[in-house]
């Protein structure tokens, strides 16, 4: 058993080293050897039990002291200590307050799908119905409701990206064009008729300034007792004031397309320029809009329509294109190359 004089050389030797530890973890090291079960200290205490009963109380209390004085030694390191190394944990884990949040991203819509809603928004506040149809079409549908023969050069595997090829109306393709909807509209509703049908449509072009293989298209539609060329003419001006502003002037040029008659493709006053030239409008004062006519008595008539009662106009505006001549977009392919340096500029 060791003597009172080694257990107080146990305890300056403890004092010290709890004086010296350098973190919490070793002065319960320390605290564990001097004090814990195994320690001389606690083996001292058991022995007290043979003790003679004379010196039992005076080597109790001595063991007592020195055992409270390496407590107090322990408790008072230990509180410095952890005092520091929570003051190192609050440095090291700090926030700054003041700095600013972090917005989260706001996305907005694509430019073409803001001037998709704004040309529908046009139409619809003046009586027409948005009507859809597949982009995933027929030929009939695509073609031979409208008049297109199956000779059509457009037909060919070169122009149309086909999912099923074939010459017969079942055929089955990407539509290239939004008019099939006007089919498919007559087919399963009584005139008068008054729709815009806007939509993805696809062709097999090669991607350069104005070509891409996917585009978009709003389809126009409006078939009544009576209606004439001046109908469409009045329509289709009041549809490019209200999207370009007032002041422009139309012309209709003669063209073709197999499912009206007369058609037409109508020009405008460039906006930029006001009709004296400007790269714009290529110099010629004019920007080439959209394709439009009477629609052909075949056409009514494969719809279920009697051409003697009722007549009617139709056009097809790209909406990309209408996009780019507004905000002087001077390429198509911008819209689709998701550059957001591009497309940020148009929230
Ligand atoms: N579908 C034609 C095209 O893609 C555009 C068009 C022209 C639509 C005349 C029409 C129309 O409804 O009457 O080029």
């Amino acid at each position: 058993m060791a003597s009172l004089e080694d257990l107080t050389e146990l305890e300056t030797r403890a004092v010290a080293d709890v004086a010296a530890a350098a973190s919490v973890e070793a002065v319960d090291a320390i605290s564990t050897a001097a004090l814990g079960q195994s320690s001389p200290i606690a083996e001292a205490r058991r022995a007290l039990r043979d003790a003679d009963p004379d010196e039992r109380r005076a080597l109790g209390r001595a063991i007592s002291q020195i055992a409270t004085a390496i407590e107090a030694a322990v408790e008072e390191r230990r509180t410095v200590l952890a005092a520091a190394e929570r003051a190192l944990r609050l440095e090291a884990d700090r926030t700054d307050m003041t700095l600013p949040g972090r917005l989260p991203y706001r996305g907005a819509a694509h430019l073409v799908m803001q001037v998709w809603e704004e040309v529908v928004d046009i139409f619809t506040a003046i009586g027409y119905t948005v009507a859809s149809g597949p982009e995933v079409e027929t030929a009939y549908y695509n073609f031979d409701a409208l008049n297109t023969p199956p000779t059509h050069p457009a037909r060919l595997e070169s122009d149309t990206l086909y999912v099923e090829y074939g010459d017969d109306p079942e055929a089955v393709l990407l539509r290239t064009q939004t008019s099939p909807v006007q089919a498919r509209w007559m087919e399963s509703h009584d005139p008068p008729v008054y729709i815009v049908s806007p939509g993805r449509v696809y062709r097999r072009d090669a991607v350069d300034a104005t070509h891409t293989p996917v585009f978009h298209q709003m389809e126009g539609l409006a078939i009544d007792d009576n209606i004439t060329f001046a109908d469409l003419k009045g329509t289709l001006a009041y549809f490019i004031e209200k999207f370009f502003g007032p002041g422009g002037r139309q012309r209709f040029l003669p063209n073709f397309f197999p499912f009206t008659e007369p058609s037409a493709e109508m020009q405008f006053s460039c906006h930029v320029c006001d009709g004296s030239g400007c790269r714009t409008c290529g110099g010629t004062g004019w920007i080439e809009l959209l394709g439009c006519g009477m629609v052909d008595p075949f056409v009514l008539e494969t719809a279920g329509y009697d051409p003697t009662q009722v007549s009617g106009f139709a056009f097809g505006v790209g909406i990309d294109r209408l996009a780019m001549i507004r905000y002087e977009v001077p390429e198509l392919r911008y819209f689709f190359d998701a550059d957001m340096r591009v497309l940020e500029q148009y929230r």
